[in-house]
């Protein structure tokens, strides 16, 4: 008898997670035997963890704070998007392998797809606001999509570092702003500005390109003030929820195996479970 494939989220802590709600959506909505749950590891207890992974007969699983990074030196393999972002987020078999993988980059391009299709017919130039993690998952992607990338934060030696990093890029400080967003086709807030209770992204969109989409990676609240902004000011734009939802697919088929869609109905979910926490 084979049982039902089990994933696993570890962190420490875990329980403010959304990945239970959109894998336990798409196994009942596909109708798929499995599970998936929130497991607290505390650091000290990671190598235990590993040590009894077969017996525990889990699938894979992914991997949040403050694991990212530790998780590696018990994987066979990590792909070339781990490799790129430093950090592994989700974690599967293949044969007798476990594979560590980083799907921050295919969810923040996956959203780009979704929410502004025929995007990359027209777009050259990016500009990222930021140099932390989300800032990272944007370059990687872009870059791997041809884009030329140019990075701004506020701290201006991390945009250099993290160009550094990918190579064929360029970081600089918030003040050369105005003149790169002349020139860019896609501008990216991968900062936590504009978040709720955080303070605002104060920049002034008026030198943005005409036709120039903005994606901001802040999902709550849904619409920032900066897309709302760019919206009246005729800019397509990409709110940021869609990167959570697509980030999660591809674990989702390695564990489950089935590619599981990110449809209205699972973004309504996840909408409603963030208006409670977060009433407008
Ligand atoms: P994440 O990993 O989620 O991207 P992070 O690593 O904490 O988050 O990165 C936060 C980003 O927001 C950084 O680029 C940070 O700029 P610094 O590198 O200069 O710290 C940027 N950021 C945070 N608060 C900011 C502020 N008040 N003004 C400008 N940039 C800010």
């Amino acid at each position: 008898m084979t049982t039902a494939p089990k994933a696993f989220l570890i962190g420490h802590p875990v329980a403010h997670s959304r990945s239970p709600m959109m894998h336990g959506h798409w196994l009942k909505t596909l109708g798929l035997p499995g599970s998936y749950e929130k497991i607290d590891v505390a650091p000290e207890k990671l190598a235990e963890f590993f040590s009894s992974f077969d017996e525990a007969g889990w699938a894979g699983g992914n991997v949040t704070v403050p694991h990212k990074v530790d998780v590696i030196p018990f994987l066979d393999r990590i792909t070339e998007a781990a490799e790129a972002m430093g950090a592994v987020n989700t974690i599967w078999r293949e044969g007798d392998q476990l594979v560590g993988s980083n799907t921050d980059a295919s969810g923040f391009m996956g959203n780009l797809d979704d929410l502004a299709p025929g995007w990359d017919a027209s777009s050259k130039k990016a500009l990222i606001i930021g140099a932390g993690g989300a800032a990272r998952a944007a370059a990687y992607g872009l870059k791997e999509r041809g884009l030329s990338v140019d990075l701004c934060n506020r701290t201006a030696a991390k945009a250099e570092e993290l160009a550094a990093h990918f190579g064929a890029m360029s970081g600089h400080g918030l003040d050369a702003l105005p003149a790169l967003m002349r020139e860019t086709d896609l501008l990216v807030n991968t900062t936590s500005l504009g978040m709720s209770g955080k303070p605002p992204l104060e920049i002034d969109l008026s030198p943005l390109k005409p036709g120039a989409i903005v994606y901001d990676v802040v999902y709550v609240p849904l619409e920032t003030d900066i897309l709302k902004d760019a919206a009246a000011r005729g800019h397509r734009t990409v709110t940021g929820l869609g990167m959570l939802l697509h980030q999660a697919v591809e674990g989702f088929g390695h564990w489950f195996g089935q590619t599981p869609q990110v449809t209205e109905e699972l973004r309504a979910l996840l909408i409603d479970d963030i208006r409670k926490e977060t009433p407008a």
